[in-house]
């Protein structure tokens, strides 16, 4: 379980994050919605303890910020929003580093599986700063799933933190990507995902937590989170709502106007 209590972050002299109060459970699929600027990749960030923050955060019961990080490698990794490698790795490289801190150091296929997983197993050789920028993405993301790669561990269920991680990728990759984080949390482990795209978010996540200004303005199953309301107010546009009843309840934000 990821707990966060109260949670305050600064960034250079602003408060960013203005008393969070959030629970993922593994099992599910949260969704972090919300504006540009809303706050959403630095709660994730004070997530995996990488910045100071005031407030409680726990991790299957660790203290985030407190733990070991090899302690906390084996249970999550994570896919940042930007994505930046310096040196001239190859993609197997690149998912080779995940692979080692993780639990599955000893495995001779895994790096063929992750790569598999999201469709790159012709590209292991390449160089990564020759990929497209959907590649690159994907190939980052089979990092995080080389470190975490069985959903459930003997310390409980492993998890993934992913900032944005269709943003750059095309319909049918978006699709391969939310089955992926769908599959990882019905397999026990947990995925808290950062997205834009409130049609994907509706389909695959269990739980919306939806940010405005540092504040957590609404959070639940997706249908109920996606008000017209709320998404004028947090977008200043209008945005028709369309239930698809052979899906159940849920609604898709089919059209955006000027209010
Ligand atoms: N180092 C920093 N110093 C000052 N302000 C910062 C710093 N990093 C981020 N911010 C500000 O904090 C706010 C939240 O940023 P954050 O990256 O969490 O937004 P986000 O919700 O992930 O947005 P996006 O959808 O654009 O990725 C933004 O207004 C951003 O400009
Ligand atoms: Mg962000």
């Amino acid at each position: 379980m990821l707990e966060i209590a109260d949670l305050h972050a600064s960034l250079g002299r602003r408060e960013v994050l203005h008393g969070v109060s959030l629970t993922a459970r593994p099992g599910e699929v949260l969704a972090i919605c919300g504006p540009n600027g809303a706050g959403k990749s630095t709660l994730l960030r004070a997530a995996l303890g990488e910045i100071p923050t005031q407030g409680h955060i726990r991790l299957n019961g660790h203290a985030v910020g407190k733990a070991r990080p090899a302690e906390m490698a084996r249970i999550r990794a994570v896919l940042p929003q930007d994505t930046q490698v310096a040196f001239a790795f190859t993609v197997a490289e690149i998912v080779a580093m995940g692979q080692e801190a993780g639990d599955f150091a000893a495995d001779p296929n895994l790096i063929d599986q992750a790569l598999a997983a999201v469709g790159l197993q012709a590209h292991a050789a390449r160089s990564f700063q020759t990929l497209s920028g959907g590649e690159r993405q994907r190939s980052h993301l089979a990092r995080a799933l080389a470190q975490v790669w069985q959903p459930m561990g003997p310390q409980g269920p492993r998890w993934l933190f992913l900032d944005e991680p269709v943003a750059s990728l095309d319909l049918g990759h978006q699709l391969q990507v939310m089955r992926l984080a769908r599959a990882y949390a019905d397999d026990g482990g947990g995925v808290v995902a950062v997205m834009h795209d409130l049609n994907l978010s509706a389909m695959f996540a269990d739980r919306l937590a939806f940010l405005i200004d540092g504040r957590l303005a609404a959070e639940g199953p997706p249908a109920e989170v996606l008000t017209p309301a709320l998404l004028e107010r947090a977008y200043g546009c209008r945005v028709a709502l369309n239930t698809v009843p052979a899906r159940g309840p849920w609604f898709v934000p089919q059209a955006c106007e000027a209010p």
